[in-house]
């Protein structure tokens, strides 16, 4: 007899942020008719990195349909960290202003942690300041990342309470997998981190009730990782070459997870696809800080963008 298979079901992120996306763009316009306060994106690019001009054009156009301020800085690479930093001083004294981002990475001469601690914490819309690292660790009320703010809304949107449940993160980055642990922590989650130095982390991961992927290496983890109905958040967006070897060959690429998708939605009970699970909702969470800091700014408690 063949084990039965149930495949899993998928998270559609990118309807999920969609409709986040929408609703941020009525309690932005709520907000603006009952205070006069409108709020406004800063995004700050220092050179030509073609990824990066196309996720700086996607959050301004994103910004924009939400009815909020954008405003797009384009600095040349050849920019020095004193007149980034004069910038981001400008904009931090600037009251239309709610949030500032200074697209990742910077050129080599430019100290990021520098540049990224010059932001105003209470503007910091990416969550990245130390003193909002330190406020998410202590539980108080600050910016948080908007990735892991991203895959957080997923998660208690599939699964309500998350408390007493088993999550594995792999990855220990700044950006995802330490406030991705801070958060599930918050939640009440038994939380473990992974890393590359992890002893058996196969085994690991099959006792994880949530596994989330951010190591940016294509379809590590596999299907035999993972438990029986297990929720599966994959972050990776990895470049490979196409499926069909003469595609392949003229340098056509497919955008693939850290999860083998394949195998893995056979085994989990609800899996994040790549692309259209994780993606799409980091650039809604950049608007949820932006509107969040702007209600700060106005004194307003923010609207609860999740309630239904
Ligand atoms: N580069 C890639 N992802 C990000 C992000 O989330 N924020 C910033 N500032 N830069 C990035």
């Amino acid at each position: 007899m063949t084990a039965e298979i149930n495949p899993a079901q998928i998270i559609d992120g990118k309807a999920f942020s969609a409709k986040l996306v929408e609703r941020v763009a009525e309690a932005s316009a709520s907000l603006e008719a009952k205070t006069g306060v409108k709020p406004g994106l800063a995004v700050v690019i220092v050179g030509e990195d073609p990824a990066s001009q196309l996720y700086v054009r996607n959050k301004g156009e994103t910004t924009q349909k939400a009815g909020m301020r954008s405003d797009t800085h384009r600095l040349p690479d050849t920019t020095t960290q004193n007149e980034l930093l004069a910038l981001i001083a400008q904009l931090n004294a600037d009251t239309g202003i709610h949030g500032i981002l200074v697209q990742l990475p910077l050129p080599a001469h430019i100290d990021a942690n520098a540049v990224l601690d010059a932001i105003s914490p209470d503007k910091d819309v990416d969550g990245f300041h130390v003193v909002n690292a330190g406020r998410l660790a202590v539980g108080q009320d600050g910016l948080v990342p908007c990735t892991p703010l991203g895959c957080l809304m997923l998660l208690k949107d599939q699964l309500g309470d998350l408390s007493g449940l088993n999550a594995v993160i792999v990855g220990r980055s700044n950006i995802v997998g330490k406030p991705m642990a801070q958060l599930l922590l918050g939640e009440s989650c038994t939380v473990t981190v992974a890393h590359s130095r992890t002893k058996d982390l196969p085994g690991l991961c099959r006792t994880a009730d949530i596994l989330v992927a951010a190591v940016g290496r294509p379809e590590m983890i596999k299907g035999d990782w993972i438990k029986d109905g297990a929720t599966v958040i994959d972050v990776g967006i990895n470049r490979v070459p196409s499926k069909d070897p003469v595609k392949a060959a003229e340098g056509k690429t497919r955008v693939v997870g850290d999860v083998a998708f394949e195998e893995a939605s056979k085994v989990a009970g609800r899996i994040t696809p790549v692309p259209g699970g994780v993606g799409p909702m980091t650039i809604a969470c950049l608007l949820v800080n932006t509107y969040t800091a702007a209600c700060r700014t106005a004194g307003v408690q923010p609207d609860d963008l999740l309630a239904r």
